[in-house]
């Protein structure tokens, strides 16, 4: 029989797809790495696995015991599947400004949803990440699985997803582009594509124009899950201990224009029906390989899928709202 013993033996081993529309006249081939392909719909199955397994081994979670999480809705998709196959009970906070879509994901997986207000300062009692370490400690037997912060995160993609990519592009990957949002993606995958390549496979960070992490000043932006927003109130900014700044080479910062208009040309033109991210991510790559060669290879990760933000990306009144859609011209 060709069957897989359980769900969470589906988790990565995604498919690498090349663009053939939207790259336009680029001399160098882009591939994008299709994510949502994972079982609970994006990339953060495989980190929710990776801290799941990280937790039971070290006996920090039990059986009977409480998943608790701050996350913006991937990251807990992922450890709502993961808890559900293995009897845990799940507690997430999550902020306000998360699309309806992923909320409601959440606790049709039968996980508890804390909704928190998204405009107080790190430091408030309130935000997500005070919630869910207060979460943790309330609840007898729970555990914090701390994507920010865990190495059990970038370890998932450095053991997964780098060594994908290099065996399914026979090592002849040269460009590297993802968004950042914990940075486990971009840290794990990047070290080890640079150990493998022999340090040739530049990294480069695909970033919301106003993002800390390419020198914005922190201020809002739509792309939901990557980039580092800095509340004005906000004393001490921290950034995760799973972002390694130090394997980004460069950063390609994009509009929230160019970002969702390109998650949409990627569905019309490409039939990829992806996120807002990935439109950041796919706009920089663009960027990218129209200054290569052809003997370069670009590979772009597509963090989660578009149907988490029909109400969102591809909901013609909300862009219009932002005033994004008037620049759009069909075909
Ligand atoms: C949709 C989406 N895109 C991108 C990212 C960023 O990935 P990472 O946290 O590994 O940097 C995330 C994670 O938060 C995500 O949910």
């Amino acid at each position: 029989m060709d069957v897989y013993p359980s769900l969470t033996d589906v988790v990565g081993n995604t498919p690498l797809v090349r663009f053939n529309r939207v790259t336009g006249a680029a001399p160098a081939p882009v591939y994008g790495k299709l994510e949502y392909v994972n079982p609970g719909g994006s990339v953060k199955d495989r980190i929710a696995l990776s801290m799941v397994e990280g937790a039971e081994a070290a006996g920090l979670l039990r059986p009977g015991g409480t998943v608790v999480e701050g996350t913006s809705g991937n990251t807990g998709v992922g450890l709502a599947m993961v808890a559900a196959q293995r009897g845990y009970r799940c507690v997430f906070a999550i902020p306000d400004k998360s699309s309806a879509e992923k909320i409601a994901v959440l606790r049709a997986y039968g996980a508890e949803v804390v909704v928190c207000p998204g405009d107080v300062p790190r430091e408030h009692p309130a935000h997500v990440h005070s919630v869910a370490a207060r979460l943790a400690v309330e609840i007898p037997g729970a555990w914090l699985a701390d994507q920010y912060d865990n190495p059990a995160n970038p370890r998932a993609h450095y053991r997964g997803t780098g060594p994908e990519i290099w065996r399914q592009t026979d090592g002849r990957i040269t460009h590297l582009v993802a968004g950042i949002g914990t940075g486990g993606t971009i840290t794990g995958t990047g070290e080890y594509l640079k150990e493998a390549s022999g340090g040739r496979v530049t990294v480069v960070g695909a970033d919301p124009e106003a993002s800390v992490y390419s020198g914005g000043d922190g201020g809002p932006y739509h792309v939901e899950s990557i980039g580092h927003f800095r509340h004005p109130e906000t004393v001490e900014d921290t950034w995760p201990r799973s972002y390694h700044p130090e394997v980004v080479d460069r950063f390609e910062r994009i509009s929230d224009r160019d970002s969702l208009l390109t998650a949409r040309r990627l569905a019309r033109e490409e039939g990829l029906l992806v996120g807002g991210s990935a439109g950041t991510a796919v706009a920089a790559a663009l960027r990218v390989a129209a200054a290569l060669t052809p003997e370069d290879l670009v590979v772009v990760l597509l963090p989660d899928s578009g149907r988490n933000y029909l109400s969102k990306v591809f909901d013609d009144g909300w862009l219009g709202q932002l005033g994004l859609l008037e620049e759009e011209v069909p075909g």
